[in-house]
């Protein structure tokens, strides 16, 4: 197979943060349970405005900047904070982008797995189609509700990447291995805005997904950790990512542990104060990698994605040379440097403050507007967002 794989990338998440020690202290929990025992500092707070339509515009125009359309053919969307049961967000992501009509643009949905989809999707496309191109989106919004165990595990934002047979970050190989098993571990019926999940059994449905593929994965190819210079995983939570490095590292030497939990860290990064994005958070891990720490062209990167329901996918990929000219490290930390901190009772009030589930109109607080996109409101029962001059 000829290579393909990312040629750029872009992120985006909201102007709003919440810190998880205020988080604790309000909630009656030891601060420490909540940034050591799940490892979680901050999370991004996502007014109404900001969903995963206008989060995937952004992580989009963030990708594109200084990009040719030219052979722009897909946007493929992957999310579970769909904001329509019928019309794919990837639809209004095209329109707020400006984007040619000639395009397809698709929403993926199988819970954290989606963008996985999406990429690979995309994927076999360029690979028979040289001269296309597909931008693959993960974005969401993770909701669990106020004063719920999963309420330290939520985050909002989107990660865009482009896809196409000139990949100048990473090339991704034809190494997959993936498994899919029905599992109650998390889930959301259309009537609620929240997920509703097993948080126990989600972890340890979890680390067996990874072992049963790491396992095969190493008998199919004969690689063993030390043929990979970082180990990615999805980061509902980071301690969540190091529960599944732990199976890999029980069997590694010292050098090889070092190196692959001192990696996983600088993976974990970003996550940490963004929260789960769940959709692009594998592939947030992924930037936070690449702009938080130089690594040799060549490098092999072991991808673990997963996504409750319960679909999981491991596979790999390689660094390729001048990659760090196609990131934006400065850029990206300083969107997470600037968002403002709001306090418990502001977090609160922003979650309750969700467009209706019924017939009405419904108006955005302008206080909260950000970002290049938003949602303006609903009117007449349909979506109204706006762009930036
Ligand atoms: P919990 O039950 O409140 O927490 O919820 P816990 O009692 O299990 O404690 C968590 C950790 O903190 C434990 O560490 C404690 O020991 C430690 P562990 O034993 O796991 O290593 N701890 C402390 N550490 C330091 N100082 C202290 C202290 N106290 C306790 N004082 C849970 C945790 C993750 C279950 C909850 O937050 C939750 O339900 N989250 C949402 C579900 C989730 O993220 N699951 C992850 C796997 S599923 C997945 O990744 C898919 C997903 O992204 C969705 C999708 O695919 O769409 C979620």
């Amino acid at each position: 197979m000829s290579e393909v794989g990312i040629e750029k990338m872009g992120f985006a998440t909201t102007g709003l943060y919440l810190d998880m020690e205020d988080l604790a202290r309000r909630r009656g929990v030891d601060p420490d349970k909540y940034t050591i025992g799940i490892g979680q500092k901050e999370q991004s707070v996502a007014p109404s405005s900001q969903d995963a339509v206008s989060l995937a515009a952004a992580a989009a125009k963030d990708a594109l900047q200084g990009e040719s359309l030219e052979g722009l053919d897909m946007v493929l969307l992957g999310t579970e904070s769909a904001v329509d049961a019928s019309r794919a967000a990837a639809v209004y992501v095209k329109e707020l982008l400006g984007l040619p009509d000639e395009i397809r643009c698709v929403e993926v949905k199988q819970a954290c797995y989606g963008a996985t989809a999406a990429l690979f999707w995309a994927l076999d496309y360029v690979s028979r189609r040289k001269d296309r191109k597909v931008l693959v989106i993960g974005s969401d919004v993770a909701r669990y509700g106020l004063n719920t165990a999963g309420e330290v595990t939520q985050g909002a934002g989107a990660v865009a990447m482009l896809i196409s047979s000139n990949p100048k970050i990473l090339s991704i190989e034809g190494d997959s291995v993936f498994m899919t098993v029905e599992a109650a571990d998390f889930w959301r019926p259309p009537y609620t805005n929240c997920a509703l999940v097993n948080g126990r059994y989600s972890m340890q449905i979890y680390v067996e997904f990874f072992s049963k593929l790491w396992k095969r994965y190493r008998q199919n190819t004969g690689k063993s950790a030390k043929d990979f210079e970082a180990f990615l995983f999805h980061l509902p939570f980071a301690k969540m990512g190091f529960k599944a490095l732990k199976e890999v590292l029980k069997d590694e030497d010292e050098e090889t542990s070092a190196r692959l939990s001192k990696r996983f860290e600088t993976s974990a990064a970003y996550g940490r104060r963004v929260g789960n994005i769940y959709s692009g958070s594998l592939y947030l891990a992924l930037l936070s990698l690449l702009e938080g720490e130089a690594m040799d062209p060549g490098s092999k990167i072991a991808f673990f994605s997963y996504g409750s329901g319960a679909e999981a996918e491991l596979f790999s990929a390689t660094l390729k040379e001048g990659y760090f000219s196609q990131l934006s490290p400065s850029r990206h930390l300083k969107m997470i440097e600037e968002r403002r901190r709001v306090d418990v009772d502001e977090y609160e009030h922003l979650f309750s403050d969700f467009p209706p589930s019924s017939p009405q109109d419904y108006a955005c607080d302008k206080k909260y507007f950000s970002g290049p996109f938003r949602l303006v409101g609903i009117k007449n029962q349909q979506r109204v967002y706006e762009a930036d001059e």
